[in-house]
């Protein structure tokens, strides 16, 4: 029988690539880890509380007021975290501003709770994206300036994606894991150790409803896409889109418009942890120009560009094809 690597073991084991660490982090991840269950256990019931449970006036059995997933996925996250003590403040694509603990943790953390929320009720994959930096102002509590660090400064990085399977993938600047949620006995096993992207790709993933908004370079790299026969996914989750793109090889954009010239994804929460992650597997994320992780913040919920995926074909996407 192949050995079985749990989270918790690696997480431990992994502690040792910071020397000097307390374990903040360690635990941290742990709290995600928790969180991430029972976020996966609700969204496999979504459908059955909808529809059924919640069909009276949007309550469920127990007579409690129905809350919509990434409410709950952001009220869940957030009290993990309150709880577990490592984190001060955290940005989420749910609040408009910083969430405060006042707690003295070291860390601060931005998270999309629930991504491709449109996808809930037709029981498409969704997922969780997360994103670490250390705290950097001094005083009483955190502050803007902690948020608005470059990517390139994050600690760790990481994605759930609630799909055929539950995932985990995170890194703390040291590579790339995978593990696999065991629903028979509710652990995450390493699944995907040092996950790498391959340099190139055969998918393209962007919503084509938008192509004629787009640049014309833009536009001539999806054309060549399809005179190289490439194969169109689009799920509509960047989570999931990316997940299948980094372990196949692929390209996923999400670019500026005419009327939208920073897209739609935000750079916090979305493109700076994918982008961290990418890197880590050898992949590349720009907003068309720039590296992602050097884009400097100017605002917590500010959008940005996305080309992210593998090598040689971010490179083909900002030369036009
Ligand atoms: P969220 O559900 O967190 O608001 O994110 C939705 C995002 C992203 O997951 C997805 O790739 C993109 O929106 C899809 O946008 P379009 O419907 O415009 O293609
Ligand atoms: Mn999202
Ligand atoms: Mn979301």
């Amino acid at each position: 029988m192949p050995e079985i690597k749990t989270l918790s073991e690696f997480i431990v084991e992994r502690q040792a690539d910071f020397p000097g660490s307390t374990g903040d982090l360690s635990s941290l991840l742990t709290a995600f880890r928790l969180a991430a269950k029972i976020v996966s256990r609700e969204a496999n019931k979504a459908g059955l509380m909808a529809d059924i449970l919640g069909a009276a006036g949007n309550e469920n059995v127990q007579g409690e007021q129905q809350q919509k997933l990434d409410v709950y996925a952001n009220n869940l996250f957030i009290r993990m975290m309150r709880t577990q003590g490592a984190v001060c403040a955290v940005a989420s694509e749910e609040n408009d501003d910083i969430v405060h603990f006042d707690n003295g943790g070291r860390y601060v953390v931005t998270m999309d709770p629930l991504d491709g929320s449109s996808n809930i009720d037709v029981n498409v994959s969704i997922g969780t994206i997360f994103s670490i930096y250390q705290r950097i102002s001094t005083g009483p509590k955190a502050t803007l300036e902690d948020f608005l660090q470059p990517g390139s400064a994050q600690v760790a990085a990481g994605y759930i994606v609630y799909g055929s399977s539950t995932m985990l993938v995170y890194s703390t600047g040291h590579g790339v894991n995978g593990f696999t949620l065991d629903p028979s006995i509710g652990t995450f096993c390493l699944s995907h150790p040092g996950m790498q992207t391959p340099v190139d790709g055969t998918i393209f993933s962007v919503n084509e409803g938008n192509l004629y908004d787009f640049s014309p370079g833009v536009q001539h790299y999806i054309d060549s896409c399809k005179k190289q026969k490439m194969s169109a996914r689009y799920i509509g989750s960047l989570v999931a889109d990316f997940h299948r793109n980094l372990l196949k090889g692929g390209i996923y954009l999400y670019p500026g418009t005419q009327n939208a010239p920073k897209g739609k994804l935000r750079l916090l929460y979305e493109a700076n942890p994918l982008a961290y992650l990418v890197e880590q597997a050898g992949g590349m994320a720009t907003d068309g120009t720039t590296r992602i992780l050097e884009l400097k913040p100017t605002e917590l919920h500010q959008r940005c560009p996305l080309f992210i995926g593998s090598r040689s074909m971010v490179e083909a996407a900002m030369k036009g094809g």
